[in-house]
């Protein structure tokens, strides 16, 4: 693949997504109750804390988005989407499990408040082609831990053209014992190798997003870590080069 290439015109980047799919399709119950406010293991609960700790700085580092059509990239049960409906965006949630769409529809999982004037749409499908509509911002919150550095850096350069003012994201970060798990996952045959998290190292990430093959005018400007207990995960800041907001 060149790096002109879109990531969904590429086979690496439909088998991987396909191995994801395979994984949250039949898991859809099991991140619909983490996802909500039911009662949870202890383990799940640090998860829990920590993506609510991760949903606020993503907020925090967003621009008003009155009146901005936002893409919640690999949406899940909608939780992003909704708040940021009620915020004021225009929200598109896509993803590629139905099951979790149709919870995410329900608004069951939102945060309780008042309703949004104009609730989200909520479609199935994959997060590029969606992408491809034009989109003021983009959020794809613990989506891209589930790929190589390779594919989520080709579906940024997929995602560059149609968004006009950034891309938030999360990727997961190399630590000792995730890059332990990683290397015992790939032990076992591809095919057999669930789409755990993939961790990546922070310098090969930043080379990757500035080098050749990185999203050209996407421009990465700020990351933080949130570690609660078993979750682990970096925010992402990439801005539209040349944009002061
Ligand atoms: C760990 S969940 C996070 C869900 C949601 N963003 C949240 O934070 O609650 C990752 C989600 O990304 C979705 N996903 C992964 N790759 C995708 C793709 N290429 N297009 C659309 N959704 C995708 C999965 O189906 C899954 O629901």
């Amino acid at each position: 693949m060149t790096p002109g290439t879109p990531a969904h015109a590429s086979p690496a980047w439909t088998r991987h997504r396909d191995r994801v799919e395979g994984h949250f399709r039949p898991g859809a119950e099991r991140w619909t109750r983490l996802t909500s406010g039911g009662p949870v293991s202890r383990i799940r609960q640090t998860v829990r804390a920590g993506r609510a700790e991760m949903r606020r700085i993503l907020l925090d580092w967003m621009p008003d988005v009155r009146g901005l059509r936002v893409l919640d990239a690999g949406c899940g049960t909608g939780v992003l989407s909704w708040e940021l409906a009620r915020r004021g965006a225009s929200v598109v949630g896509v993803d590629l499990a139905e099951e979790l769409v149709e919870v995410a529809r329900t608004g069951a999982n939102a945060e309780p408040g008042p309703s949004p004037d104009t609730p989200p749409e909520f479609r199935t499908g994959d997060l590029v082609d969606t992408a491809q509509e034009g989109f003021d911002l983009i959020v794809a919150m613990d989506c891209f831990i589930h790929y190589p550095l390779r594919d989520t850096l080709a579906a940024l350069r997929a995602l560059d053209p149609g968004v006009s003012t950034g891309v938030l994201l999360t990727v997961a970060p190399w630590t000792p014992l995730l890059g332990i798990m990683h290397g015992i996952g790939k032990a076992f045959p591809r095919s057999d190798r669930a789409p755990g998290i993939i961790p990546v190292r922070d310098r090969r990430l930043r080379e990757g997003l500035a080098g050749p093959w990185g999203p050209g005018s996407l421009v990465l400007d700020r990351t933080a870590v949130v570690h609660r207990g078993f979750y682990i995960s970096r925010a992402l800041e990439l801005r539209k080069r040349g944009r002061l907001t």
